[in-house]
Parts: C-alpha cells; sequence; structure tokens
C-alpha cells in the first residue's frame, strides 16, 4: 500500500493506493465520519460492484448509508443532478463540518465534489474512485464541475478532497476499453514530465493493464505523485504547471468534440491520439526528434489505444477540428496554449501557436496512410 501526501496550505490531504481498501473505508475515513449516516454519492455501475464492499465496512463500524444514485455516464453531470443532489445533502442535514463520500468514476467524483463545494459554502467530501481515469486524474486535484449546454465542465470549482481512496482491486470490473483509456492519462505522466516512468511503461505497460496487482498499484501510485506533486505547487492553474496536465486534451478535446463526446471515442481515448499528435505537431515544429513521436505512437498501440486520426473515418478537415479548438475553456485572450514536448518527459506550454499551422498539419494526419 501506498500513501501519497497532497500538500497544500491548511488543505493537505492524502491519498491511499491499495488493494481491497475499499473494506477498510470506514477505519482509514474514521475522523471524518462523525454521524450515523453516511450520505454516499454513486452511479448504478460503481454500486452495483462496489457498493456491498463499502456498505460492509461503513456498517461494521456502526453506520448507515444514504445512497444518492444517478445513471452511469457523463450526463449526469448536469444542473438537474446538482440540485437534486444539493436539495438531498440539505434533506440529510449535511453540515459544513461534515462529509459526503463520492464512489464512482469521475462523473461521481466532479459531481458530489462541485456539490461539496457549494453546499453552505462548502462541506467535505471523500473520493473513493473506482476507475483507472478517476483514480490516477480526476479524484486527486479539487477540480469539480458540472457540464453546461456550452461545453463540459464549464461550470465548476476548485475543491479539495479531504481523503482519497484508490481501490486497485476496483478495477477488475471495468470493462477493458474503459482500462485501456484510463491507462492512457498514466501514460501521460511519462510523456509530460518523467522519462524515466515512460521506459518504466514500455516493459510494463502490458502488465499494467493485466491487473497485476503489485505492478497496477506501483504504476497508479506513481502517477498519483506525479500529479499530488504538479497540484501542490500550481493548485489554481495559474503557474505554468498545472497546465502540463493537459498533454494531449487540446487535439483530443477536438476529436471528442467531433465525436460528439460520445462512446465513439471515450476520453482516455481522445487524450491518447492527443498525444501523438502533439508529438507530431512538435516534429513538424523542429521541437522533437521523430524517434520521440514514433515511441509515443508504439506505447498507445501497445496499449490498444488508437494512434491515427486517419482510421477513425472523419469526415471533416483540419479547420473543422480546429473550430472545436476555438471554444475550448483554456482559450485565453484570443490564444491557445498548447502542450507540446521537446522530448519524452520534457513538456511545455506554447503560447505562440497558430491555429490555421495546427489545421494544415490536422489536414496532413487525416490524410496519412
Ligand atoms: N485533469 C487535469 C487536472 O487535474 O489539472
Amino acid at each position: 500500500m501506498a500513501v501519497i501526501p497532497v500538500a497544500l496550505e491548511g488543505r493537505s490531504y492524502q491519498v491511499h493506493v491499495g488493494t481491497g481498501l475499499l473494506g477498510r473505508t470506514a477505519s482509514v475515513a474514521a475522523p471524518l465520519l462523525r454521524k450515523k449516516i453516511v450520505p454516499v454519492i454513486t452511479d448504478v455501475n460503481a454500486r452495483h460492484f462496489h457498493g456491498d464492499r463499502l456498505a460492509d465496512s461503513l456498517m461494521q463500524a456502526g453506520h448507515e448509508i444514504a445512497w444518492f444514485d444517478v445513471e452511469s455516464g457523463e450526463a449526469s453531470k448536469s444542473w438537474d443532478n446538482l440540485r437534486l443532489l444539493t436539495d438531498w445533502m440539505l434533506d440529510q442535514g449535511v453540515e459544513r463540518g461534515d462529509h459526503v463520500v463520492a464512489l464512482g468514476g469521475g462523473v461521481v467524483g466532479d459531481l458530489a465534489g462541485f456539490a461539496s463545494a457549494i453546499l453552505k459554502r462548502g462541506c467535505g467530501f471523500v473520493q473513493l474512485p473506482t476507475t483507472l481515469l478517476a483514480q490516477v486524474d480526476s479524484s486527486v486535484g479539487g477540480k469539480t464541475a458540472i457540464n453546461s449546454a456550452a461545453g463540459k465542465n464549464l461550470i465548476g470549482a476548485f475543491h479539495q478532497p479531504s481523503l482519497v481512496l484508490a481501490d486497485i482491486s476496483c478495477l477488475g470490473t471495468l470493462p477493458p476499453r474503459e482500462l485501456r483509456a484510463g491507462y492512457a492519462e498514466v501514460l501521460k505522466y511519462g510523456v509530460l514530465g518523467d522519462a524515466k516512468f515512460f521506459d518504466w511503461l514500455e516493459s510494463h505497460g502490458e502488465a499494467v493493464l493485466r491487473l497485476d496487482s503489485q505492478v497496477t498499484e506501483q504504476a497508479v501510485a506513481h502517477s498519483i505523485a506525479a500529479k499530488a506533486a504538479i497540484v501542490a505547487k500550481d493548485e489554481r492553474e495559474t503557474a505554468g504547471l498545472r497546465a502540463l496536465l493537459n498533454l494531449g486534451h487540446t487535439f483530443g478535446h477536438a476529436l471528442e468534440a467531433e465525436t460528439g463526446f460520445s462512446d465513439r471515442l471515450l476520453h482516455g481515448e481522445a487524450v491518447a491520439l492527443g498525444m501523438v499528435l502533439a508529438a507530431r505537431y512538435s516534429v513538424r515544429g523542429g521541437l522533437l526528434p521523430d524517434e520521440a513521436a514514433r515511441r509515443l505512437t508504439r506505447a498507445a498501440d501497445m496499449a490498444g489505444l488508437p494512434s491515427e486520426i486517419s482510421a477513425m473515418g472523419l469526415a471533416c478537415d483540419g479547420e473543422r477540428l480546429v473550430d472545436h479548438m476555438r471554444h475550448d475553456k483554456k482559450m485565453d485572450a484570443g490564444t491557445l496554449p498548447f502542450i507540446l514536448l521537446r522530448g519524452i518527459g520534457d513538456a511545455f506550454v506554447a503560447s505562440d501557436v497558430a491555429l490555421e499551422d495546427v489545421a494544415r498539419f490536422l489536414d496532413s494526419q487525416l490524410q496519412a496512410h
């Protein structure tokens, strides 16, 4: 088991990573659970697969659970659910000093986290992430949000959890495609700032995806430690460091928008493609050796992640993808920061990228092969 501190002035917390942690929730979270009834926000899948283990742990410690279930899927990060959830939390008598528990993937964590950010101007919450993507990314760092008609995650707040328990055994019930999509975010930590970790993933990635418990725990803990270090230095993404976590996300977001944020392209798959595109765009600008982009492509292929947009059958051109980028929430005074690469493990923020040039580059990628 690993315990990773997220060091933030006055709001530090720990992320525990290990196998079987869900069954120990009551004891690990005991100082935070001060009332008999524990409000748990979850989705139907997470409750089906993991609800009993959480319930057993809490009930053995004398607690009862009040469940708030949402449908699985991105559509649940809605104004309607936020209103229903906050009303429910008020009905449950949740006070500022109380903690609610989020059991599930990024959708549940983002929704419960945002509700906690605004309930009585902020109550506590505990994240129990059950997907690989939520464990290595969304449950750590305090970004919480819902979606609006204008786009994903446009309404939200920074609100840090008080504790995160990442139980590796939850990953066994994930559909393989979702596991692979989460792995893209693991790969991201190597690509953006840790060449040794990327090397390690080249030889251990297959074991991670096989859910070899020791190797998977190592990969998850290493990813979380990387994120914790970044968040501790740049919690609000104002110092040019946390922005590096958006590697692959600008290209990826355009592809997600073009495919309607649907199952046609999962977020992690879009991030994998986006990282490959960011690498190839860096090669095109003479910033990155071609072999580095090829290595990244091989790592995506090894994980069964998409690496060629020409294979997606998109009926659009580069300009249309760039149009999606113009609506990206990172757009700032007419420029869009791109995360580019000087090497594997050496990402940087480029604020001078011409979108017309990106459109031409994307045209060439759409037609390649
Ligand atoms: N998922 C990117 C971040 O937490 O900053």
